[in-house]
């Protein structure tokens, strides 16, 4: 694989090499200041046109952690504000010299393009409503470390699909580990090509979570849709938020995930977002490992991916 932009694009052998190697990598993920030496002498660089805390700051992390150098790069401050082009762009940091190009945008398709301009590997890290795979890669991740194989699990989808480059990503991530997908979605924020996903869809959110592994809390994604397509924030809430009341309908070894940022209050409430059972905070520890596992699997050879662990 010489790029990372759809989940698409993986077999499940090569999503379960990123699992197997993250795993090899967290202990080095969750150490400070503590590196491997395995991408010393190569150079990432972070082409973030869109907003980003999480993804940003654990792929600048996981760069480094592997001994990378590290470009952080925005269109704010950046010859892009000038209305530089984005080949033009990409040329330009080819011409620098650099290995590997992690890059957010809000446009669906940017990896794909810079992938067809640059011939070093294209790391997707958010485009549009298209895809986001690190983020289904950590979600599966962390879902198997807390649950063991996937195949057979129940994982229950809430909230804006419509929008959400992360379902994409995640449902195709589940699907290829063999995981059993039901969305619950405010009917306006379902795409109209969901009968084609292979999941099932439910209506009522309270009669899917009793037999739910994992209830997994989409953001409203304010931003991207028109408000008339929109129930209130209360309504949402009260519809296809997850409360106290809707937490205890889960099985006990159920957990609650969300890639965040959070909205509180609107599809989750504090008291949930806080609780043992949600595994958010875990998620973020998690992206960076497999982010690790990523540039690893893409920009090395085949050695240990701890080699030299310090
Ligand atoms: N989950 C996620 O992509 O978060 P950021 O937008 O903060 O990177």
């Amino acid at each position: 694989l010489r790029d990372l932009i759809s989940i698409e694009d993986l077999d499940p052998s090569q999503v379960l090499a990123v699992l197997d190697t993250a795993e090899q990598l967290l202990p080095i993920a969750d150490r400070r200041r503590n590196s491997v030496p395995t991408l010393r002498g190569k150079v990432v660089c972070n082409l973030f046109l869109e907003d980003s805390t999480r993804t940003r700051i654990s792929f600048d992390l996981a760069a480094k952690r592997l001994s990378a150098e590290v470009i952080n790069f925005s269109a704010k401050g950046s010859s892009v504000s000038k209305g530089e082009s984005f080949k033009d762009t990409a040329l330009t940091l080819d011409a620098m010299g650099v290995d590997c190009v992690v890059v957010r945008s809000g446009s669906s398709g940017a990896p794909l393009q810079l992938s067809r301009y640059l011939e070093v590997p294209i790391l997707n890290a958010g485009d549009g409503w298209h895809q986001h795979p690190t983020q289904a890669l950590l979600d599966v991740f962390t879902m198997r470390r807390h649950l063991g194989e996937l195949a057979g699990r129940h994982v229950v989808v809430v909230g804006d699909v419509l929008h959400s480059r992360v379902a994409r990503s995640e449902v195709q991530a589940l699907k290829l580990l063999g995981a059993r997908v039901t969305l619950v979605s405010p009917p306006t924020l379902l795409p109209p090509s969901v009968a084609s996903w292979g999941v099932e869809v439910a209506g009522e959110l309270d009669a899917v979570l009793p037999d739910a592994d994992v209830v997994y809390l989409l953001r409203v994604q304010r931003e991207r849709m028109h408000r008339a397509f929109f129930p209130t924030s209360r309504e949402y809430a009260r519809v296809w938020g997850v409360d106290e009341r809707r937490l205890a309908l889960l099985p006990e070894h159920a957990i609650v995930m969300h890639p965040g940022p959070m909205n509180r209050g609107v599809e989750i409430t504090a008291d949930v977002a806080d609780s043992d059972r949600a595994v958010i905070v875990e998620q973020v520890t998690n992206g960076i490992a497999v982010r690790m596992a990523c540039l690893y699997l893409l920009l090395s050879g085949d050695a240990d991916a701890t080699e030299g662990s310090a």
